[in-house]
């Protein structure tokens, strides 16, 4: 099939490269011609493991395409993809300039008859408001063709997102329209195997909302676990115990159970808020998803507020050598990132940092911690040791989780862990001499 897919962050270009691997004929289109052109030469501008081989491989291939230029697109155009971003506006909810701006080009430049497909994270209702946006545009330009407006959100995780899409645990389908749920059952089809078709198909209205619930739902959990972290430490539990203890009931389950510095990243907490302010729009209150930012907002401080216990307030003179800015790990991602809170805070407090992250230091050095006075940037973990009071582990990248601890007893200043992710069992580390400080058990 021919897909233009609009918009070329995160969700757009994975969506558009592994349609494109999957043999349709895809051209991702952006507005930053600087982007489309570092694109065409396979220059990726997000981290994200394996995107940059399928790219390459599909630009030489020929099935997939990128340009600035929206109407050249659409003169061939099965099914155009919205994927721009939806960010949250003062109030919380999501603003929508750039889906209606995208719409509404749709509707001035579109041929002949067309599938548009909401991919982008949008409220209930969007389809509905794209829908009459296109059809504005046909009845100026006094043309008629059909079109349907279809919901297709997307639920692949950063660092996963090549598996996630190529592998899907379900696509969701929302459409009014019998023939365009066949058409993107057919486009779909090729991702699954025949016997395990995971397309569910639904209302465009339903379609929204199981998006925004699907992340509401994943962030309860975590906040949830995060609240009975902190219950566990007063009480004297061990949150990595009761954790096993629950998870081991499959109405439970495994996942999104642990606890640590909160979640971050552009999803969680721009959906979370959203659902709020749509449900709030209607003149309910949902006090459940309120508490679980709530929650989410004083958890990222737990380990700040577990080092002023033992420091007091005033940090001037103590070094901190921090393991790990990204918000999660397989990613340069540092939206939201419990690294920004807790180092703000201490540096704050008057405390130097000593930084290290695999991949998201650029991200640090240029934009969220640009405006961080005392923070120096290490090319290896053990380096931020030397003159270092203690190590604060943020991120629970793979190289974190066994570190040579003989090293870190050498070079900290005194053996002592703070643990924001729960990677080390405290037994063991008691064992090695460390004073090690975790979420949901007292020290
Ligand atoms: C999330 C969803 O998992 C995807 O399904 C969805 O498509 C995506 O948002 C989106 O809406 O685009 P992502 O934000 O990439 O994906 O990251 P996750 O892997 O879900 O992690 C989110 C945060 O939760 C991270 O900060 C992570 O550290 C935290 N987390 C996760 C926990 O604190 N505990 C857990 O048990 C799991």
């Amino acid at each position: 099939m021919n897909l233009t897919i609009i918009g070329t962050g995160y969700v757009g270009l994975v969506s558009g490269t592994c349609f494109a691997e999957m043999g349709n004929n895809v051209t991702c289109i952006d507005i930053d011609s600087k982007k489309i052109e570092g694109l065409k030469n396979g220059i990726i501008p997000i981290y994200e493991p394996g995107l940059e081989s399928i790219v390459k491989q599909n630009i030489k291939n020929k099935t997939l395409h990128f340009s600035t230029d929206l109407k050249d697109s659409l003169k061939k155009c099965d099914i155009a993809f919205i994927a721009v971003g939806t960010p949250m506006g003062q109030d919380g909810s999501a603003d929508l300039k750039y889906v209606l701006q995208v719409a509404k080009e749709i509707g001035e430049y579109m041929t002949s008859s067309l599938i548009v497909v909401d991919k982008s994270t949008v409220p209930v209702g969007t389809a509905d408001k794209v829908k009459a946006t296109i059809q504005k545009e046909l009845d100026n330009r006094n043309i008629d063709l059909s079109f349907d407006v279809v919901s297709n959100p997307e639920f692949l995780k950063e660092g996963d997102a090549i598996s996630d899409f190529m592998k899907p645990d379900r696509v969701v389908i929302g459409s009014n329209s019998e023939e365009a749920t066949k058409i993107m059952r057919q486009l779909y089809k090729p991702f699954f195997r025949v016997t395990t078709d995971r397309v569910i198909a639904m209302d465009v209205r339903s379609a929204e909302m199981t998006k925004y619930v699907a992340n509401a739902m994943l962030a309860t959990k975590i906040s949830f676990m995060n609240e009975i972290a902190n219950i566990c430490e007063i009480i004297g539990a061990d949150v990595n115990k009761v954790r096993i203890g629950i998870g081991s009931d499959s109405r439970i389950g495994y996942s999104f159970i642990y606890p640590g510095s909160g979640y971050g990243g552009s999803c969680f907490p721009k959906d979370v808020k959203a659902l709020q302010r749509t449900a709030q729009e209607h003149g309910y209150s949902p006090k459940l998803i309120e508490a679980v930012e709530e929650v989410n907002d004083k958890q990222k401080l737990v380990i700040a507020n577990k080092i002023i216990e033992k420091y007091g307030t005033d940090l001037k003179g103590k070094t901190f050598a921090i393991w790990g800015l990204s918000f999660k790990p397989g990613t340069d991602d540092m939206r939201e990132a419990p690294a920004i809170y807790i180092i703000k805070k201490l540096t704050e407090m008057g405390a130097k940092i000593h930084a290290y992250d695999p991949k998201a230091m650029d991200e640090a050095k240029h934009f969220y911690l640009k405006d961080v006075k005392n923070i120096e940037y290490f090319s290896s973990k053990y380096e931020t040791l030397k003159n270092s009071d203690a190590m604060i582990l943020l991120t629970e990248w793979k190289e974190f989780r066994s570190p040579d601890f003989e090293e870190l007893k050498l070079q900290l200043k005194e053996p002592i862990i703070f643990d924001g992710r729960n990677q080390y069992n405290d037994e063991l580390m008691k064992g090695r001499g460390f004073e090690y400080y975790q979420i949901g058990k007292k020290t």
